[in-house]
């Protein structure tokens, strides 16, 4: 999708980049872009591993998605994958008609694996429709907003315990066996296919704005 809306010359601003991953597969697509992280290591790894004939048309730098580094008006297109929205930030870099793209994870993402736990904790701030009302103040026209559910299968229990760990900070427990045992039983049998896998959802949020 994001390819559909990129003319393959644009000027592209990657927010919480990591190791890059998803910007160098749409290389194809812009005319050149920076990807920034917080983390100083994200930024290591995404100049590692950058294939070299990207070097030129791709550069990585440390910054937040409060202060981009990026001058005033200088990208056509701001890209956001999981990572922190700021709309005043993102209002200052882009030229006018320029394009902010994001997928985020919905609040009911997971939910046969979290509700047995008491559920997922979201920053209230960046939740898709406040940060959608912020656009709108901003000046942007909103021209996708949608939300959308798959399903997800974990292919064994590892894999899923794996993910438990991963969303842990997020989660209303501690995971410690002693606390958790009897959520982690209703979520193996609550999520359990009759091939031995363990099904629940996706749940994402799409939204494409426009700068004024
Ligand atoms: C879940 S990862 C998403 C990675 C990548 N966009 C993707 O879709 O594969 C979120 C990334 O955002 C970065 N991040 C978190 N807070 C940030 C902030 N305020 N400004 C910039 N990056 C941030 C994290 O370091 C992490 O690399």
């Amino acid at each position: 999708m994001v390819r559909d809306l990129l003319g393959g010359t644009e000027k592209v601003l990657d927010v919480g980049t990591v190791g890059g991953e998803k910007l160098v597969q749409l290389a194809d697509a812009f005319g050149s872009a920076t990807g920034i992280d917080i983390e100083p290591e994200m930024v290591e790894t995404a100049r590692h591993n950058l294939p070299v004939e990207l070097l030129g048309r791709i550069d990585f730098r440390n910054g937040t998605a409060r202060s981009t580094g990026m001058q005033d008006s200088s990208v056509e297109v701001v890209l956001n994958r999981h990572s922190v929205v700021d709309v005043p930030e993102t209002a200052r870099v882009l030229r006018p008609g320029g394009l902010f793209i994001s997928q985020h994870v919905g609040e009911r993402n997971l939910a046969a694996v979290v509700s047995p736990f008491g559920g997922q904790k979201f920053d209230g701030d960046q939740h898709p429709e406040i940060v959608r009302d912020s656009f709108l103040s901003n000046g942007f026209k909103v021209e996708r907003f949608e939300e959308y559910d798959v399903d997800y299968e974990f292919l064994d229990l590892e894999s899923l315990f794996f993910q438990i760990k991963a969303i842990g900070a997020y989660l209303p427990v501690e995971l410690k066996f002693e606390h958790i045992a009897e959520a982690l039983l209703r979520v193996v049998t609550g999520t359990a296919t009759p091939v031995g896998r363990y099904r629940s959802n996706e749940h994402r949020w799409l939204t494409v704005a426009r700068a004024g």
